[in-house]
């Protein structure tokens, strides 16, 4: 193994003052706000990888003929940075981050950054701009990180980049869903398909989210907060929301989640929570489920409580799913803002590892 990537500090930046900093971790929001600085890399066929530093946060210069804006050449991470109650900073499962990176990357014929260099990244940022880590006990608060690598070649041709650019931003981060404690709707769309079998689904690129998006607006249209999507072949079989995956529990425990069929994005939180919910006592599957099941499901009381999880959204009650012809809601809204108890101890069995308020017995947690 060589030594991971060494970032020398270059910061010529006009830092925020503490004032507007201490703003800004007050009421962070989700992706509005960002850090004082940023890391960049870059990549050519012929040198690989050189120039990786920590600079300021500043506006990228790329040619208006580089791929990515033209073929959608890029791909992306989300994880968070935690402190902990003794001030450390803690990533959860940061070489799951790194590894999806490594498959997105060879989706996207994008070139490989490896573990020990994505992970020298992250810690690089959050060292120089630990003071944007909200502090501990600040209710949901963390600082995202965003790394992300886009092809910057001026080449208009239809092929791999010759020349990239990895990065990482990071934004302090409260909730993602601005609906408070209240569960999100659920707009169920057949029409618009998110992804197809043999294409990108699985992979993280902005492409996929483009593709979400006339998904979203149509449920925004029929006033919902998010939309689900199911399989592009038979149209009947859940797979995702557009940022998140989507988890049922039934009145008997189990615990149900669409598999991974190839067009859904591979959770980090979605496999933590499979795992937590067996630390619980439940039963967990990864099987089809269809659109159907889970209407059935709660009309008929089989299916007790509906949740999203992913990164930025932690895992999210789902409160009501609506369609082109029917409306449904799902839990008892007189309690507990409409959560369910088995959500809210999921969520925050969840929230308690990652802000190391119970021990971490697999290991999940990697200091920043
Ligand atoms: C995340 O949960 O980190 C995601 O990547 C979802 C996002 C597109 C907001």
């Amino acid at each position: 193994m060589t030594d991971a990537w060494d970032f020398g500090l270059e910061l010529r930046s006009d830092p925020a003052t503490t004032a507007a900093r201490t703003a800004v971790l007050d009421k962070p929001g989700f992706g509005q706000a960002f850090t004082d600085h940023m890391v960049v890399a870059t990549w050519s066929a012929d040198r690989g990888w050189y120039d990786q530093k920590v600079t300021a946060y500043a506006p990228l210069k790329v040619s208006p003929a580089a791929a990515v804006l033209h073929y959608a050449q890029e791909i992306f991470e989300g994880l968070k940075a935690y402190r902990h109650e003794d001030g450390s900073v803690w990533a959860f499962r940061p070489d799951r981050n790194a590894a999806r990176f490594s498959s997105s990357a060879t989706r996207l014929a994008l070139p490989q950054v490896p573990e020990q260099d994505f992970i020298a990244a992250l810690r690089a940022l959050v060292t120089v701009d630990e003071a944007w880590v909200p502090p501990a006990g600040s209710g949901e608060t963390s600082l995202y990180l965003r790394p992300y690598m886009i092809a910057t070649e001026a080449a208009l041709s239809v092929r791999p980049a010759r020349e990239v650019l990895f990065g990482v931003i990071a934004s302090p981060a409260g909730a993602y869903f601005d609906t408070g404690p209240k569960p999100i709707s659920i707009w169920l769309t057949t029409s618009t398909i998110r992804a197809t079998p043999g294409g990108t689904g699985a992979a993280k690129c902005g492409s996929n989210y483009a593709a979400s998006l006339a998904g979203l607006a149509e449920a925004v249209a029929n006033g919902c907060d998010q939309v689900a999507f199911v399989d592009a072949v038979e149209r009947r079989w859940l797979e995702e929301i557009g940022s998140t995956n989507l988890f049922f529990v039934y009145a008997d425990g189990r615990i149900v989640t669409p598999e991974l069929s190839g067009s859904i994005l591979e959770g980090v939180t979605r496999a933590s929570v499979l795992d937590l919910a067996v630390d619980l006592g439940h039963t967990v599957e990864e099987r089809k489920v269809s659109a159907d099941e889970w209407r059935d499901g709660v009309r008929s009381g089989e299916i007790s409580e509906v949740f999203a999880s992913g990164t930025a959204a932690v895992i999210a009650p789902i409160g009501r799913l609506a369609w082109p012809d029917g409306d449904l809601t799902i839990g008892d809204h007189s309690i507990n803002h409409g959560v369910g108890p088995v959500t809210a101890t999921l969520r925050q069995s969840l929230l308690d590892l990652q802000y190391g308020r119970v021990p971490d017995t697999r290991g999940w947690l990697t200091r920043l």
